[in-house]
């Protein structure tokens, strides 16, 4: 039997990663702009870091999590996110003590939740993200939000709006709670069974259930704004004054429940509006986790960052039909005539190489016509032709694809033609 790839996952084929790289490329540089510096933490992680740190109550850690023993039956987990990993080092490599706050980390790896595969939707995908970990100030939630826009502008996306909320500290999130269990209780049984053991947990689950979604009860829930605290209005408010402040438009949305249970005050959401996008339109989500980093065992540490898939980034892509522009072009190909002159065919293609060209030659033994063919298909911009009595007196032929010239030169003339000739073709 043929051994197929695992449901939810794919292979990224030659045509394909071309795009995985420039966008990683573009978030790097944009990243490197804003003084943030990478992290790479393991694919795998115990597993009590996420129950801890992501939640467990959320769908996340209760259904979705690739779980196994190790071979000393301790229990690890393939990482469903990011930035539980992140304030794990932030704690571990003690970044508390570094005079510079906060750590600025990003961060881009495969990620894992055992979802329903759907379009925009696997059980393996590649996150993008970013956490600011180390100070509470208005103005990193917001610069963390022109970060996240920022990739989707530099790549030339237009039909993306930013989506935000407040969901305040811990007192206004304990009155919403009192408030959403008043407001559930007395109708809990027409909930899912799932529902009913979030009521006394963790209301707020209630909201984002995949189930009871559509629950006339869930519509006319307690919105969290209402309690917020006036420290946490005062927070939100001015979040949203440095939004206007730097021109980044947004949109409130007092009923977005963000599926992991870190989050306070701010939180965030990029969606896709455009038509062809498909159901799930979240392109990215994010948000602050002020009590995070204690829960781990830090010191009170306040964060804030977000994370993106990049397939969903492709595809928004795809559905707004912007072509990145990905060079693939082959500089020289160098043809043999004969076989006798194969190795140094193979001398001249390294030499190129080494040069910075790329280069590229035959591999099937063809005729000069076969090869010649070749060069064109691949859009050579120089063909390189070493023939056996050339070769004899030193000479090889350099033939410009683009202007149909040809000349013979020294072999040990060679590089330094190669680098003239392109020259004057970009300056032409
Ligand atoms: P999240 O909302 O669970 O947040 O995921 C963030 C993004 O990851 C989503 O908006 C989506 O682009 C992508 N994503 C999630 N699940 C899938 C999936 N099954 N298939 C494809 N893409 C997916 C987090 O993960 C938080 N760690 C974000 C964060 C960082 N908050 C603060 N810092």
């Amino acid at each position: 039997m043929k051994i197929q790839i695992p449901r939810g996952t794919v292979d990224i084929m030659p045509g394909e990663s071309e795009k995985w790289q420039y966008v990683e490329h573009v978030a790097q540089e944009i990243f490197k702009r804003a003084r943030y510096s990478e992290i790479r933490t393991p694919i795998f992680e115990h597993t009590e870091l996420f129950q801890k740190g992501v939640g467990d109550t959320t769908d996340i850690v209760t259904k979705e999590m690739y779980t196994f023993n190790d071979r000393k039956e301790r229990s690890m987990t393939l990482r469903p996110e990011g930035t539980a990993s992140v304030a794990r080092a932030y704690v571990e490599h003690k970044l508390f003590g570094q005079v510079n706050q906060p750590a600025k980390l990003f961060y881009c790896g495969p990620m894992f939740r055992y979802e329903r595969p759907q379009k925009g939707r696997q059980r393996q995908f590649v996150q993008i993200g970013a956490e600011a970990i180390g100070v509470q100030d208005p103005a990193v939630d917001a610069e963390m939000m022109a970060l996240a826009l920022s990739i989707y502008q530099e790549l030339c996306l237009k039909e993306i709006k930013l989506v935000i909320n407040s969901l305040g500290d811990k007192t206004s999130r304990l009155a919403h709670r009192e408030a959403l269990i008043a407001h559930f209780k007395p109708s809990i049984h027409e909930f899912c069974s799932d529902c009913q053991t979030r009521l006394e947990k963790n209301p707020l689950r209630i909201l984002d259930c995949k189930v009871d979604h559509a629950h006339p009860l869930i519509a006319t829930a307690p919105s969290i704004i209402d309690f917020l605290t006036d420290e946490s209005l005062d927070y939100y408010t001015q979040v949203k004054r440095h939004l206007d402040v730097i021109e980044v438009p947004y949109v409130e949305d007092a009923t977005m429940v963000r599926g992991l249970d870190y989050y306070n005050h701010t939180t965030f959401e990029i969606m896709s509006e455009s038509k062809g996008f498909g159901a799930i339109t979240t392109l990215c989500g994010g948000g602050r986790y002020n009590g995070l980093v204690e829960e781990l065992g830090g010191p009170a540490s306040p964060g804030v960052g977000f994370a993106m898939s990049i397939e969903r980034l492709l595809a928004a892509l795809a559905a707004e039909e912007i072509t990145l522009p990905i060079a693939n072009h082959l500089d020289v190909f160098v043809v043999g005539v004969g076989e006798a002159v194969s190795p140094i065919t193979l001398k001249l293609t390294l030499a190129a190489r080494k040069a910075g060209f790329t280069a590229e030659r035959d591999y099937l033994s063809k005729k000069v016509k076969g090869q010649f063919k070749t060069a064109d298909r691949e859009n050579a911009r120089f063909v390189v032709v070493v023939g056996e009595e050339e070769l004899a007196e030193g000479l090889i032929v350099i033939k410009d694809m683009t202007t149909g010239t040809q000349e013979k030169i020294a072999m040990s003339d060679y590089i330094a033609t190669l680098q003239k000739k392109q020259h004057e073709g970009e300056t032409n």
